[in-house]
């Protein structure tokens, strides 16, 4: 990869071992606490959105950060993607694998019209199971969408190439 962003990159560390032995945890909290490049990496995500967005949905819960930051000059409104059992109204909700069981994800039911323009975003892509069924779900909702963004890409785990194999235009600053 040609890395475009290295000034950022430079913001991400990585941590040995988290959570579990043999994993190289890429912390983007000291990203988030610098003022110049938390701007820097919201700027960069915004430009590189492509026509009319009506809602930014960010996934529990990183991913909010993100949606909030990003939502607010696009003027789209934020949705919230949430772990189950966190919405109090009548919700969809869409199951998705992990290494050990499933997990559930979940919108409010009445969040959006069918044919709302939603852009996906997170902080990181890994194997794309929690972002491919952030798709699902939409999908299921009826909105339309067709670009996700994130912070970073661990590309080796080809959770992008997973979603662009779902129909789904995705990119990342980081990889
Ligand atoms: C992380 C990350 C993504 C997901 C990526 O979230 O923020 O949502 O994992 O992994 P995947 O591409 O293999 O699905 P996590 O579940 O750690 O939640 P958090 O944001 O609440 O810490
Ligand atoms: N960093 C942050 N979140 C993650 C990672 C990582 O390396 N892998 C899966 N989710």
């Amino acid at each position: 990869f040609a890395e475009q962003n290295a000034d950022l990159k430079a913001l991400i560390r990585t941590i040995p071992d988290f959570p579990k032995p043999g994993i190289q945890f890429r912390d983007i909290t000291t990203l988030l606490l610098d003022p110049q490049g938390w701007a820097t990496a919201i700027e960069r995500m915004v430009a590189a959105v492509s026509g009319p967005v009506d809602l930014v949905a960010g996934i529990e819960a990183r991913g909010f950060l993100f949606a909030a930051a990003l939502a607010a000059p696009l003027k789209a409104g934020v949705l919230l993607i949430r772990k189950d059992g966190k919405l109090p109204g009548a919700t969809i909700a869409e199951d998705y694998a992990l290494e050990y069981g499933t997990d559930r994800i979940a919108i409010h039911a009445d969040a959006f019209a069918p044919g709302a323009r939603v852009l996906l975003v997170d902080d990181l892509i890994a194997t794309g199971g929690t972002a491919r069924a952030a798709v699902r779900l939409l999908h299921k909702a009826g909105a339309i969408v067709t670009q996700a963004q994130f912070l970073v890409d661990l590309p080796e785990l080809g959770g992008a190439d997973a979603l662009r194999s779902d129909g789904i235009e995705a990119s990342a600053l980081i990889h």
